[in-house]
């Protein structure tokens, strides 16, 4: 099933989306020491990965384009006494964000646009990094059995993505962490199959 619409995400979260587990992506809790300096977190959810950069003293901005999960990233960042920006926007307008970044950080967002959104998603990524700032994306990917969920994305597709105005500097095999469902065995152990992309802004 395809997930990329506004509404499917507000289904999703009117129940308990899989991906909300509570804690960062491992995925991206080992390569910290990589992610030094400003972060920009597109399609940060409920902000369990804005936060985590947040705890460590970087200036972080998470941004979604539905305002419930917004509104829940606000209330953890105020429980754990934790300083994010936290901003209701599509990502597809990344460009009209007047700021830019030493770091973006996408955990399960470029997975679910269509080729041309995909386009134009990269294209406002680029427009908000400094020239050698560095973008680190987990996507589903297409070792992941089945067609539940998000688009599977293939090495090609994703080098041809950041070909233009980019150095994709690795695609390593990964796993997109999910919460355990009873009543729903798509994913094996591990969460579903993914790949861990690192790609540098050209300078
Ligand atoms: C699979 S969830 C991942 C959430 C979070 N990054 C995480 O790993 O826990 C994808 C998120 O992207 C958001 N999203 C989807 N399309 C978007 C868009 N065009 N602009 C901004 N956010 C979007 C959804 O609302 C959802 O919160």
């Amino acid at each position: 099933m395809p997930v990329h619409d506004r509404g499917s995400f507000e289904n999703l979260y009117a129940g308990q989306p899989r991906w909300e587990i509570g804690r960062p992506q491992k995925a991206l809790l080992d390569v910290t020491d990589r992610i030094t300096g400003s972060v920009l977190d597109a399609g940060c959810g409920t902000g369990e990965n804005t936060l985590f950069f947040a705890s460590r003293g970087q200036r972080v901005t998470g941004i979604d384009f539905l305002a419930e999960p917004i509104t829940l990233a606000k209330r953890k960042a105020a429980e754990r006494g934790l300083t994010a920006t936290f901003l209701v926007m599509d990502a597809l307008a990344l460009k009209e964000l007047p700021e830019v970044f030493d770091n973006a950080i996408d955990s399960g967002l470029f997975h679910v646009f269509s080729d041309d959104d995909r386009r134009r998603y990269v294209e406002g990524l680029a427009s908000v990094l400094r020239p050698g700032g560095r973008l680190f994306l987990l996507c589903f990917s297409d070792a992941e059995p089945g067609d539940q969920g998000p688009r599977r994305v293939a090495r090609k597709e994703i080098e041809d993505a950041f070909a233009q105005s980019w150095v994709v500097e690795s695609i390593e095999p990964s796993r997109y962490e999910v919460r355990p469902d009873p009543n729903d065995s798509s994913y094996k152990d591990g969460g579903p199959r993914a790949c861990f992309v690192v790609a540098k802004k050209a300078v």
